[in-house]
C-alpha cells in the first residue's frame, strides 16, 4: 500500500473529522494529532503535507495554541519543503507568527459568503476547478486584515478581503473558509487540490486497498494463533469479523451472547449471517435468564449498565473457558472492532489550559481478561468500515444498520425491565422500523428507537376505555452520535406508525414523537 500520509494538526475544531474524512476520500491516508504534540513527533511520520485546522481561540488569547515555526519548514526525503495548508484559525496562527494582521471583527462572521476568485488565481494549484462566485461556508471571529511578506491574496468574500492566500515561493497556503464541511461548494475539490496537486500524493488509499494490507498483516500477526471476538450484531464487530475470516479462517472463533435485550429477529439473524453465510466458527450462548435475572428491580439507568456489563464480562469469559478447553490451547488474541474517533485524541480549550481527551473503546472487556488486542479498524472512521463490509460481502441489513446501545432495549424501558415490557418495546420498535423502511427513510436517519415509559394513559378503544402505557419514538440526524437533530419526518408517516403502534402492541395506548435535539437532550431517553 502507498505510504503516503497527511496530518491534520487539531486546534480543537468541531470540523477538524471532517477534514481528514475529506482527505481520505481523495485517495490519501490522514491522521489527526492534537496541537500539543512536539514538532519533532510529527516530522518523523513524514508527512507528504500539514493542515492546519479551525479552532475555537483567537491568536491573541493568553492560552492560545501557538504554532511551531518548525513545522513551516519540514522537509521531505529528497529535501522539498512539506506543503501546508492553513484553515481559519490554522491560517491566523501561520498569518500571526509571520508578521501579519489579524483583527477581532466587529461581529462572528457565520454560515454561507460567496467567494470571489479573480481570473488570473483560478488555475492557482490550490483553486484549480473552483469557479468564480461558488458559496464557502464561515465560522470565525477573527480575521485577517493584512497578509505577511511572502504571502498573495488568491480569493476573496464580502466580509473578508483575505480569503484565500498561498505564499509566493513556498507551498503555503491558508483559507479563511471551512472547504471541509458540505456548505462549501467546492471544498472537496480544494481539499483535493491540495493532497493531490500540491503534496503531489498519488491518492491510491481506499477501503479496498486497506483490506489488502490488513489482510497480511493480520496473517503475519496471528500466525498460527486463536482470535476471539465478541459479535454483537452492530457494524463494527460484524465487519471485523468479516475482515479477521478473511485473514484467518477458523482461526477466527466469535462468541455471539444474547442477553435478551435484542432487537426483533436479531438473534436469529446474525447467527444466519455469520455461521450459515460466512460458515464461521460463531458460539451462540443464550443468557437471557442471566441478564434478566441480573436486572430485577433495578430502575436507574447507571446500575443497568453496570449489572449488563459485569453479567457480559462472567459469560463472556466462561464462555472462552470453554472454547480453550476444546482448542486445547488459549486463544492469544482478542478482536474489537475499535473505531478511530474512539481513539483520536481530541483538543478542548477550557479558560487557560488545553485538556487533552484520550478515548478509550468501552468494548465492555477489562484488560484483565489477558489477551492481546487486534483493533484493525483503530484508524478507520464508521462510513469507511461500512465501505469495508460491503467490500467483504456483510449483508447491507447489517452494514447500514442503526447504531445500537450495549445495554440494549434494557435503557429504552424506563423503569424496571421485564420480560413483558421487553416484548412491548421490541414490538413497537420493529413497527418503528419497518415503518420508516417502507415510507424509504430509514437511511436518512441516523438512529431510530421506541421507548417505553412508566406512564399510563386513558385510551379508548372500540366501545372501550383503556389505561395503558406510553410510547415515545425517536428519530434524529446526525453525523457521529456525538450532536444530533431530531428527525422531521413526515406527518402522514408519523401518523401512520403511531395508529399501528397503538393498535397491534399490546400495553400501548399512546404514542408521541420527541422533537429535542441533542445538546441538550440526548438520543437515547437513559
Ligand atoms: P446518547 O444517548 O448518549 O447516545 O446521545 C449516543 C450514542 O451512543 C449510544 N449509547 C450507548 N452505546 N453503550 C453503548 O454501547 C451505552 O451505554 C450507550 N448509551 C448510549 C446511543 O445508542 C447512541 O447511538
Amino acid at each position: 500500500m502507498t505510504e503516503e500520509r497527511i496530518l491534520i494538526v487539531d486546534y480543537g475544531s468541531q470540523y477538524t473529522q471532517l477534514i481528514a474524512r475529506r482527505i481520505r476520500e481523495a485517495g490519501v491516508y490522514s491522521e489527526i494529532h492534537p496541537c500539543t504534540r512536539p514538532t519533532e513527533e510529527l516530522a518523523a511520520l513524514e508527512p507528504d503535507g500539514v493542515i492546519l485546522s479551525g479552532g475555537p481561540c483567537s491568536v491573541y488569547d493568553d492560552y492560545a495554541p501557538e504554532l511551531d515555526p518548525e513545522l513551516l519548514r519540514l522537509t521531505r526525503d529528497d529535501g522539498s519543503p512539506v506543503p501546508v495548508l492553513g484553515i481559519c484559525y490554522g491560517l491566523q496562527s501561520m498569518a500571526h507568527i509571520a508578521g501579519g494582521a489579524v483583527e477581532g471583527a466587529e461581529r462572528r462572521e457565520f454560515g454561507r459568503a460567496t467567494l470571489r476568485i479573480p481570473n488570473e488565481n483560478r488555475t492557482d494549484a490550490l483553486l484549480e476547478g473552483m469557479p468564480d462566485g461558488s458559496t464557502v461556508w464561515m465560522s470565525h471571529g477573527d480575521h485577517l486584515t493584512a497578509l505577511p511578506d511572502g504571502y498573495t491574496v488568491l480569493a476573496r468574500t464580502e466580509n473578508a478581503p483575505i480569503a484565500a492566500v498561498r505564499h509566493t515561493d513556498r507551498p503555503h497556503f491558508g483559507v479563511q473558509f471551512h472547504p471541509e464541511v458540505v456548505h462549501t461548494d467546492y471544498g472537496a475539490q480544494l481539499l483535493e487540490n491540495f493532497a493531490l496537486r500540491i503534496c503531489g500524493c498519488e491518492g491510491a488509499w481506499s477501503p479496498a486497498s486497506f483490506v489488502e494490507t490488513q489482510v497480511e498483516a493480520l496473517r503475519e500477526q496471528v500466525g498460527d494463533q486463536h482470535v476471539i471476538l465478541g459479535l454483537s450484531g452492530g457494524v463494527d464487530s460484524s465487519v471485523a469479523a468479516a475482515l479477521l475470516h478473511k485473514a484467518i479462517g477458523d482461526q477466527l472463533h466469535c462468541i455471539f451472547v444474547n442477553n435478551g435485550l435484542l432487537r426483533k429477529g436479531e438473534w436469529t439473524q446474525v447467527q444466519d449471517t455469520f455461521r450459515g453465510h460466512f460458515n464461521m466458527d460463531l458460539r451462540a450462548v443464550d443468557a437471557t435468564d442471566r441478564f434478566l435475572n441480573a436486572l430485577e428491580g433495578i430502575d436507574d439507568p447507571e446500575e443497568k449498565r453496570t449489572r449488563i456489563g459485569n453479567t457480559f464480562i462472567d459469560v463472556f469469559t466462561a464462555e472462552t473457558d470453554a472454547l480453550a478447553e476444546d482448542l486445547g490451547t488459549r486463544p492469544a488474541f482478542l478482536a474489537q472492532g475499535t473505531l478511530y474517533p474512539d481513539v483520536i485524541e481530541s483538543v478542548s480549550f477550557k479558560g487557560p489550559s488545553v485538556t487533552i481527551k484520550t478515548h478509550h473503546n468501552v468494548g465492555g472487556l477489562p484488560e484483565e481478561l489477558g489477551f492481546e488486542l487486534l483493533e484493525p479498524f483503530r484508524e478507520l472512521f464508521k462510513d469507511e468500515v461500512r465501505a469495508i463490509g460491503e467490500l467483504l460481502d456483510v449483508p447491507s441489513s447489517i452494514v447500514n444498520r442503526h447504531p445500537f446501545p450495549g445495554p440494549g432495549l434494557a435503557i429504552r424501558i424506563m423503569g424496571e425491565v421485564t420480560r413483558e415490557r421487553l416484548a412491548t418495546v421490541r414490538a413497537a420498535d420493529a413497527i418503528f422500523i419497518e415503518e420508516l423502511r417502507a415510507h424509504d427513510l430509514y437511511d436518512a436517519v441516523w438512529q431510530a428507537l421506541a421507548v417505553l415509559l412508566p406512564v399510563q394513559t386513558v385510551g379508548v378503544m372500540g366501545d372501550e376505555r383503556t389505561y395503558e402505557h406510553v410510547c415515545a419514538l425517536r428519530a434524529v440526524t446526525s453525523v457521529d452520535g456525538m450532536t444530533a437533530d431530531w428527525a422531521h419526518l413526515p406527518h402522514d408517516m408519523l401518523g401512520h406508525t403511531a395508529n399501528r403502534i397503538v393498535n397491534e402492541v399490546r400495553g400501548i395506548n399512546r404514542a408521541t414523537y420527541d422533537i429535542t435535539s441533542k445538546p441538550p437532550g440526548t438520543i437515547e431517553w437513559e
